[in-house]
């Protein structure tokens, strides 16, 4: 076996983000789509996308040469497999989050990395002098470009989510936070006497409308505009918190679960879906994603905080795996206030037994 070279192995992660702002170039354009039907020459692709002929050559030659389109001898190009994951149909969609992670205000944020690490300041918040979701709102077009985003990466993840957990004993779901409602839209296909309440910030759920007719659930999908940290929708079995909790410092990650176990039918359960950060050396995916708490999402992180779920909770009876995210079932008693968040435990690295550490008293 040929020994790798480090130097030139780190100079592959070092360039990295050309690759990365090389396929948002292609997504942006939609590239991907116009190779369905066969292979093109950058020329015609230009025209297509009003793009410059020799630099689109060059971009499509460099995402050949690692794997995600094919440069044929008549310099046309073709879709490679991972090229495929780009078209807008496809079964996991990667192209509407490649969009989003070259635009300038997330690049931006990213690019004060150091920063964050010198000072612990939030990157996003230090560039742009406000928090993530203030300035999504403020700037509606970045808005609809990051909610594309999370429903293409929920489209791909819907599945393995159902398959890992068994959502049919539920009459009326709420997605707390679900963005255009990808995930709840494929339960509800899924359940077809289920009813759903998709809920986010208003401005989010405004774009909801094409997404839940695609699926034909719109008829049983009722939308709610508002903030988690007044309340969420009431009388639902089950409320999902899908890559929420992470996104927030200890104090609103318990404000927000407060909210759910208020709304909450007594029997009902909260299902928080999370990435669990894996031993040293391991896992690169989660760790590397794990940075947008400094770079992007969390303005105060708490003092000892590591990561997004640093341990794999002692008792994970609880938990079903789909893929790389973890789903807790989390039984919510009526008369019980939330005292902790399980990430906020998890965090602090005590051990967490699978269910919420709830006190007798009402909030
Ligand atoms: C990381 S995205 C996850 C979206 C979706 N659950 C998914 O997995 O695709 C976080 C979501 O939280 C929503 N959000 C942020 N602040 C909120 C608030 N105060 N109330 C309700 N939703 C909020 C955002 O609009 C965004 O859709």
């Amino acid at each position: 076996m040929v020994a790798r070279d480090p130097s030139a192995e780190l100079m592959r992660l070092v360039n990295g983000y050309r690759v990365s702002q090389a396929i948002h170039v292609v997504a942006t354009l939609g590239v991907a789509d116009l190779l369905k039907a066969g292979p093109r020459s950058a020329d015609d692709l230009a025209v297509s996308t009003n793009s410059h002929p020799r630099t689109l050559y060059r971009v499509l030659r460099a995402l050949a040469a690692v794997g995600v389109f094919r440069e044929e001898a008549d310099q046309r190009f073709s879709l490679a497999r991972m090229g495929r994951s780009l078209c807008s149909d496809a079964e996991r969609p990667v192209g509407p989050y490649a969009t989003f992670v070259g635009r300038q205000h997330h690049w931006q944020a990213w690019g004060a990395l150091l920063h964050s690490t010198r000072t612990g300041e939030n990157a996003f918040h230090h560039v742009h002098g406000k928090g993530v979701w203030e300035y999504l709102a403020t700037h509606p077009e970045e808005g609809a470009i990051f909610g594309s985003g999370m429903t293409g990466n929920s489209r791909g993840v819907a599945e393995r989510i159902m398959s890992a957990y068994n959502f049919s004993p539920f009459r009326r779901v709420v997605d707390v936070a679900g963005g255009q409602g990808a995930l709840l839209a494929a339960i509800l296909a899924a359940h077809p006497t289920m009813r759903g309440v998709l809920f986010d910030r208003p401005e989010v759920v405004a774009k909801a409308g094409p997404v839940l007719e695609a699926a034909g659930i719109a008829d049983r999908c009722e939308v709610v505009g508002g903030s988690f940290f007044d309340a969420a929708p009431e009388g639902a079995d089950a409320y999902l918190l899908k890559y929420i909790l992470h996104d927030w410092d200890d104090p609103a990650s318990v404000a927000i679960l407060a909210a759910c176990r208020r709304a909450c039918r007594p029997e009902g359960k909260l299902l928080v879906m999370e990435r669990i950060v894996g031993p040293p050396n391991e896992g690169p995916e989660t760790k590397i994603s794990d940075l947008i708490e400094p770079a992007w999402a969390i303005l105060r992180p708490a003092p000892g905080r590591t990561g997004i779920i640093p341990v794999k909770p002692a008792n994970s009876s609880k938990c079903t795996q789909a893929g790389s995210i973890t789903c807790w079932s989390l039984p919510v008693g009526r008369s019980a206030r939330v005292t902790s968040s399980p990430l906020c435990l998890l965090r602090r690295g005590s051990a967490w037994s699978g269910s919420l550490k709830w006190v007798p008293a009402c909030q």
